[in-house]
């Protein structure tokens, strides 16, 4: 559903910024600013600033920065007509009826319809638990220790013993059979008719971001009973298992600055019962790439919370390695002498968990730890591969600082001489090819970021500080005008930015919270608010300030110089962009340009 750019904006402009993030978080005025302490990763001193003028906001710890739409999507987690809606509601500025396309309205009416069977059936177990026939399973819950409102806040059910039961109350509210085995709650047997999936077990509905049931676990009762331990719904049009987790609808909003990884959906449970409500769960499969992606829409560190058992260990170490690969830190709760945070909790309390939260191991020091196990130290043969091993895997740290850091506690931890398992590094470096990464020098203006960049994500980078530059000093654009063009941006996104902002600046009226809703697609907003919102190097001085301004102008020319001048042998016109571009490049060399 897409809304006119007008009536986007319209809705914008009665949003006011700090009246918008108000009511979600309590902001404090500072200046010019309002500042609070960013919902959007754990923090204890505020760097998420607020202005009103600009209708913008900026992390300065995370860098997350946009407007008001995006701060809506950000914080419910939604799509941009959602958020647009969600803000024309409360700013009482009435939207079109969404045109859906004929197939677009048949998709949506069919996942409507298999949530609703979803929603029924959870209010058939529900009941069920509740009833008469639902004793053995409430005593079984009891047992578990879990209260009366645990398990109302977790839907929890029961599935009872003749299947047919939940299939008569689904006919009677109207689903066929297709559909209630198109959300995996039967099977259409030939022979035998509709069966259901789970009978005699209890029901764990499990819910999306948004606490729509997408799916169910259901467990037995007694190790007597029939079948796996655990049964879940197969995957469906609308349960997707390697994106969605067990216990999100809670955690995504508990912002507590971490998120803890646990492995079955009682674990959850228990630890929402006992206050952390931050807890989440992969259902019934290993945890995925996709599910460290949605984790990482709300906080960055991720405390694992895995069994204590051989099968927990290797479990814990894949989700190290897809957390990493997510660019996100774990850190490993040591659950012993317990096999998992429900008996944890259940024998030690909460106290006793939150002081193991607190000494959670990094994940590095788990992993070399781990390894250790594989090898016998008192046979000199498996000490050294032991320490080559440690060796292999210190190669991973690009950065030198963080390398050194950990060779250092590795190295002490288990008595290894410094200089040696230094050597080692070096020496297996030298064989396998450097580290992962080179580290580059990083000069002040701010050009080249962090990791290890290629030259194109470099060139982009430029080009971004040069627009946050321009939003924060738009006097600079008369200035610089001679020598840049929207064209030099050689990003297509950027260059349409651009080209609005240098039009808004000559007419006096930038606003980069309204180019931002140029856009439609998510993607491309957030990318146009990282335009405004790239974090800019702190530096004291005016003059170190407009050497970093320069040098981000003359890397900006100089990249779109060498973009025109590869293509000026199939292009023509790229050739007199190439001719303009030698020809300011020498120029700017040569010119300094003030700030004021
Ligand atoms: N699981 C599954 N099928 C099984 C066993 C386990 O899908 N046959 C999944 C479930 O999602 C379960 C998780 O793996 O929640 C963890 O299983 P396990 O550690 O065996 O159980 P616990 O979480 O300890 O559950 P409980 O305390 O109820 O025994
Ligand atoms: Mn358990």
């Amino acid at each position: 559903m897409y809304y006119p750019e007008e009536l986007i904006e319209e809705v914008r402009q009665k949003s006011d910024i700090v009246d918008v993030i108000s009511s979600y978080v309590s902001l404090q005025k500072k200046g010019n600013n309002y500042m609070c302490c960013c919902p959007f990763h754990g923090e204890k001193t505020p760097s998420f600033s607020v202005n009103r003028t600009r209708q913008i906001y900026k992390c300065f710890g995370c860098g997350e920065g946009g407007n008001a739409v995006t701060f809506v999507m950000k914080y419910e987690n939604c799509t941009f007509p959602e958020a647009v809606k969600i803000l024309a509601d409360r700013a009482g500025v009435e939207l079109p009826q969404p045109e859906y396309s004929e197939e677009a309205k048949r998709r949506e009416s069919r996942r409507q319809r298999l949530f609703e069977v979803n929603k029924e059936a959870a209010k058939f177990y529900y009941i069920m638990l509740r009833s008469e026939r639902g004793n053995k399973a409430k005593e079984y819950l009891d047992k578990r220790q879990l209260s009366g409102e645990t398990c109302k806040n977790f839907g929890l059910g029961y599935a009872p013993i003749r299947g047919e039961e939940l299939l008569t109350y689904l006919r009677q509210k109207g689903f066929t059979d297709d559909l209630i085995r198109d959300v995996g709650l039967a099977k259409i047997d030939e022979r035998r008719g509709t069966m259901t999936q789970f009978w005699n077990r209890v029901m764990f509905p499990i819910q999306d971001i948004s606490h729509r049931v997408i799916g169910f676990g259901g467990r037995i009762m007694s190790t007597e009973d029939s079948g796996p331990k655990y049964l879940n719904s197969p995957e469906t049009e609308i349960f997707d298992k390697s994106r969605n987790l067990y216990g999100m609808n809670y955690a995504r909003t508990a912002r507590t600055g971490n998120m803890i990884l646990c492995e079955g959906y009682m674990d959850v449970i228990s630890m929402h019962q006992a206050g952390f409500t931050q807890a989440v769960a992969s259902l019934g499969t290993a945890f995925t790439p996709g599910q460290a992606g949605l984790i990482k829409k709300y906080t960055r560190e991720v405390l694992l919370a895995y069994d204590s058992d051989g099968a927990g260990v290797k479990a814990a170490l894949r989700a190290i390695r897809i957390l990493r690969d997510a660019g996100m830190s774990g850190r490993i709760i040591n659950m012993s002498p317990y096999k998992d945070p429900d008996e944890f909790i259940k024998n030690l309390g909460q106290a006793a968990f939150q002081e193991r939260m607190n000494n959670a191991e990094n994940a590095f020091l788990f992993e070399v730890r781990m390894l250790e196990r594989e090898f016998d130290l008192n046979d000199p043969e498996g000490k050294t591969n032991f320490h080559s091993q440690i060796a292999r895997k210190l190669c991973e740290f690009s950065e030198d600082v963080e390398r050194e850091n950990y060779l250092e506690a590795v190295a002490q931890k288990y008595h290894i001489g410094f200089d040696n398992l230094r050597k080692l590094v070096v020496n297996m470096a030298a064989k396998t090819g450097g580290y992962a990464a080179q580290t580059a020098e990083r000069p002040k203006s701010g050009i080249q970021s962090k990791n290890r960049n290629t030259p194109e994500e470099n060139a982009k980078r430029s080009q971004r500080l040069l627009l946050t530059w321009l939003t924060d000093y738009p006097q600079l654009y008369v200035k610089i005008k001679g020598y840049l063009s929207a064209e030099d941006f050689t990003v297509e996104l950027y260059s349409r930015v651009a080209k609005r902002m240098f039009e808004d600046i000559e007419k006096n009226t930038l606003n980069p919270a309204s180019i931002i809703n140029m856009f439609e697609e998510e993607k491309d907003q957030s990318e146009a608010a990282s335009l405004f919102t790239t974090n800019l190097p702190e530096l004291e001085s005016e003059q170190e300030k407009e050497k970093a301004f320069h040098d981000i102008l003359v890397s900006v020319k100089k990249n779109s110089y060498e973009y025109y001048a590869a293509r000026s042998g199939v292009d023509l016109s790229a050739l007199s962009k190439v001719i303009e571009g030698k020809k300011a490049l020498e120029e700017l060399s040569k010119t300094h340009i003030s700030l004021n």
